[in-house]
């Protein structure tokens, strides 16, 4: 046999993934790591792989897919595929996977901890009384009880907020034209149009895939409808919610609190959102907790052992 029959399959993990996926993926594979983000570093080494792992940060767009000669799977370690460009992919013969549900509970946890720090001022207050500053009247917040939630997208995460919040005495109402109104009751959810929910809404929770259709849905005309004590909580993609839009309506009063975990541009360390005291920020952590990152990891694992060994990769 010759040596090259020897060889194993690469996989080039390009972003940090739990030390999980490794071990999930065992000793049958050459595994290689690079920074999938700098498309310098990214174009040269995925041109002999025949998978790649990714997160969120690693565009595997149509350019990286023709650089890519061997490759056979790209596997995304979360839920979003839109750093995927699955139509080149699958024109390419090349499988994307992903792990639909891996993060969902953490997501949702981080969006209503959002909320929360959005009603009660949690994130300014703790950065007032560090420097010194005893504030209490300035960081009075609002009430969660007998509030309406608005939720933009009732699908997995949309769902496990709606539940969670729920418990908080919230009275929850979403906007998705794909869901049955009768599934949405069930859950004790009222479904709206989006302008309904705009107009009802005190707190507001976007949970859309960022599409053509989604990018800037709450953009100005939205937030001209909005309730000016409405606060807004974008733990999904950036640009669903429009940030020069959010930033005119912060300013002007229409808009009372944002809570933020996801940009249009990442990484995202300078923006005229973070002006303001009455926004909330985080560095796209929606699906960073142990757990969640341990469950993608081994997901996608299992589903690259599977693919590369010509086998069916069943649905997660
Ligand atoms: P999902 O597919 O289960 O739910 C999305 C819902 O949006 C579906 O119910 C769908 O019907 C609805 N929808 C789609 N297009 C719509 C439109 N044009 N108008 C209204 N509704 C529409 O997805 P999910 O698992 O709940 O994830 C939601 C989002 O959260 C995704 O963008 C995902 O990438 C993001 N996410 C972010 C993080 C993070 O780290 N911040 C972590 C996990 C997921
Ligand atoms: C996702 O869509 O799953 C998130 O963006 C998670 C991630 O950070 O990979």
């Amino acid at each position: 046999m010759s040596a090259a029959t020897h060889q194993k399959p690469v996989v080039l993990i390009a972003e940090e993934l739990s030390p999980a996926t490794v071990d999930a993926l065992g000793p049958d594979f050459e595994i290689r790591h690079c920074n999938g983000a700098d498309r310098a570093e990214l174009l040269p080494a995925i041109a002999d792989v025949d998978a790649i792992l990714i997160r969120s940060a690693t565009k595997v767009d149509a350019e990286a897919i023709a650089a890519a000669g061997k490759l056979k799977v790209v596997a995304r370690a979360g839920v979003g595929l839109d750093n995927v460009d699955v139509s080149a992919a699958t024109k390419a013969g090349v499988m994307v996977v992903n792990a639909p549900t891996s993060n969902i509970v953490t997501a949702a946890e981080l969006a209503c901890g959002l909320l929360i720090s959005v009603a009660r001022n949690i994130a300014p207050a703790n950065s007032a009384l560090k420097n010194g500053e005893w504030k209490r009247a300035k960081y009075t917040g609002v009430e969660l009880a007998e509030k309406t939630l608005g939720v933009v997208g009732l699908g997995r995460i949309g769902v496990l907020v709606a539940q969670r919040m729920s418990a908080f005495g919230m009275k929850v109402v979403a906007y998705d034209p794909y869901i049955q109104a009768a599934r949405a009751a069930q859950m004790g959810v009222k479904l709206l149009s989006l302008d309904e929910l705009l107009e009802v809404a005190d707190f507001i929770t976007v949970h859309l895939p960022k599409t053509p259709e989604t990018l800037g849905l709450i953009g100005d005309e939205a937030l001209h409808k909005v309730k000016p004590t409405v606060r807004i909580v974008n733990a999904a993609r950036g640009g669903i919610v429009d940030e020069e839009a959010l930033v005119s309506a912060l300013k002007e009063g229409r808009v009372a609190g944002a809570g933020l975990d996801v940009f249009s541009k990442e990484p995202c360390t300078d923006s005229p959102l973070f002006e303001f005291d009455n926004v909330v920020a985080t560095p796209h952590l929606g699906a960073s907790t142990d757990e969640a990152q341990e469950k993608a990891g081994i997901a996608v694992a299992r589903s690259v052992r599977l693919a590369l060994a010509g086998e069916l990769v069943p649905d997660a």
